[in-house]
This record gives C-alpha cells, structure tokens and sequence, in this order.
C-alpha cells in the first residue's frame, strides 16, 4: 500500500499534523479506508455509524474528515458551529453520484404512499428528501422498526437494499445505484482463492453484489467486519470489501491472515481500492489543516432538512 507518509519530503507530517491538532483544537476522524499513515494519526477510525456519532459528541472546534465529501457533509450537518475540512474535495463517491436530489424529488412522485430509507452514502441535497438515513450498520435494525405496512423506497444502493429487503423479508423499491468499487470484486476468483484457503471465511460488506454475498460466511459493516474477525476463532479471512480495512484488522489480529478480494481482471476499473477515498493523503491532510481549507458548508434550509432524517437514525439505531 503506498503511504504518504513515507514520501520523500521534508516536512515531518506526523509532527506537523500532532501540533496543528493541539493548536487548532481539532479532532481528526478517519474511515477504515484509508491509507495506514492517516487511520493511525487519526483520533477516531471507524465506520459511517461511528464517524456520525463522534462528529455529533465532539467538543473540538474543528473536524478533520478523513473520508469522502459525504461524511464530511454530515458532521456539518450534524455540528454546524464547527468548521469541517475535508483533505480533498474531490473525494467523493459512486453512490451519492448515482442519486442526484432532482431525480429523486420526480422518482418519489410516482411514489407518494413510500418512506425514503436513504443510505448515508448520499448528497445533503438528497438526504433533504428523504426520511430516515441508514447505514451499513443500522439498515436492518431500523427497517425492523418500521410498521409492516408502511411502503419503503430505498436509496440509492441496489445491492444494499437487496440484501436487507432480504433478511428482514421486506420488499423495498431500489433506487439503482452501486458502489464502483464493491461491485468489482469476481464470484469465480473468490472461489479459486477459498480452494487455495479452505479454511478462511469469505467476509463481505453489503455492497456487494449478491452473488458474492451468497457464498460470504458474514456480511457487516466495516466496523462489524473488523469485530467478526476479533471474535471469530477462524485464522485466515478472505476480505470482500476495500483493503484499507486490513489495517485494523492486522492490529488486532497480528498472528491472523488477512487475505484480499480479488476482483474481476476483466473489469473495467479492476481494482479494488476506492479512488475517492484514496485521495485523500498525509501531504493532503497536513495542507488541510495548515490552510483550513477546503472546508464543507451546507446551505441552513437544506442542512435543516438533512438533520431530520440524521436524527432520526441516531435515535433509531
Ligand atoms: P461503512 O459504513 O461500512 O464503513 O461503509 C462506508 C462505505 O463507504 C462503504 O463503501
Ligand atoms: Fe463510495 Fe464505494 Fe468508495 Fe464507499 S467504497 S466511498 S461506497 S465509492
């Protein structure tokens, strides 16, 4: 994995980024996927539940996202007094792309007896339309909540809404987004790496294709991944989801074999790291916060519509 870090600079980023958090009074929250070097100066790592939680609880003034544009939006929306920079504004993702608010305001209107079940993964603008927002890690529990016979759309992850329209035996209608990166992983090369490991558990996260979540021994959220592997007596996983979650894992499993997803080679983007995530680098992270820019704003009519439904998952999860 290649780590910024390690770059040839002249600048000590770990010392300069541990000064500006003092200085600053910044906490730096990190996903799962990124590069080893930011999860291990982050103050938090963890999955879209965990990263929402602590953006909510935190008593620093500023928040450094180490994730995509979408997490970053919803700890503004979420700690509006706080300023929120992100490393790079690029860093976006395939799902929040694949669910633009305008076409969603037309696609509800053919629906207008359904709830909006909006995955995280999404715009501001798009959780402003929705009703309750879920993650990886709630989407279950909360679609348990709901009466049996209240119409759900769910956006924008087809293959998420699938697998838990599946396990709560629920129908949903699917907004048809995907995840670029988790729909890249091959079925056939699981397969061939499992009868070189017959002994590793296939692990997964949701937004996997179903193929793939059919042969995985457990699907969960990144966080439920890294705390299956801890409790699992299993030695040896095969990892369905992006890499950068192997990091975790090896710090608290360091005797345990972690082994990659492949992916189809055949694929269009074969790879299975994701490039907006990947953005985001220690230079990155150091110039962030020694500017304070780019910083994330959401405009207060929309932030005050986005909240209702952040809430509600808080509360429901
Ligand atoms: P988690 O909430 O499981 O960490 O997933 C976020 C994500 O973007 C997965 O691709
Ligand atoms: Fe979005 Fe997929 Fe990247 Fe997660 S891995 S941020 S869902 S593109």
């Amino acid at each position: 994995m290649s780590d910024s870090a390690t770059q040839d600079s002249a600048i000590d980023y770990v010392a300069e980024i541990n000064r500006m958090r003092k200085e600053m009074n910044a906490v730096i929250l990190a996903h799962y996927y990124q590069e080893d070097a930011i999860q291990d100066i982050a103050d938090y790592v963890g999955d879209s539940l965990g990263l929402s939680r602590q953006a909510a609880a935190t008593d620093a003034e500023v928040i450094v996202f180490a994730g995509v544009h979408f997490m970053a939006e919803t700890a503004k929306i979420l700690s509006p007094d706080k300023k929120v920079i992100l490393p790079d504004l690029e860093a976006g993702c395939s799902l929040a792309e694949a669910c633009p608010a305008d076409e969603l305001r037309e696609f509800k209107a053919d629906y207008p007896d359904h709830i909006v079940l909006m995955y995280v993964n999404s715009s501001a603008e798009a959780k402003a339309e929705s009703d309750i927002i879920v993650t990886s890690a709630n989407a279950e529990k909360i679609l348990a909540q709901l009466p049996a016979d209240q119409k759900i759309i769910f956006a924008p992850d087809k293959n998420l809404g699938a697998y838990i329209a599946q396990q709560c035996k629920r129908p949903m209608v699917l907004w048809p987004g995907v995840c670029e990166v988790h729909v890249q992983f091959s079925r056939q090369e699981v397969l061939a790496l499992k009868e070189q490991y017959p002994n590793a558990r296939i692990i997964a996260h949701p937004e996997c294709e179903d193929h793939l979540l059919a042969i995985a021994d457990f699907v969960g959220s990144t966080t439920a991944l890294i705390r299956h592997v801890e409790e699992n007596p299993a030695t040896e996983f095969i990892v369905i989801t992006e890499p950068g979650v192997i990091h975790e894992m090896k710090k608290r499993c360091p005797t345990k074999t972690f082994l990659e997803g492949p992916v189809d080679e055949q694929g269009e983007c074969a790879c299975n790291k994701c490039r907006y995530m990947r953005l985001n680098t220690m230079e990155k992270l150091y110039l962030c916060m020694k500017n304070g820019e780019p910083e994330i704003t959401v405009p207060e009519d929309i932030r005050l519509r986005a909240l209702k439904p952040i809430e509600k998952m808080l509360e429901m999860s």
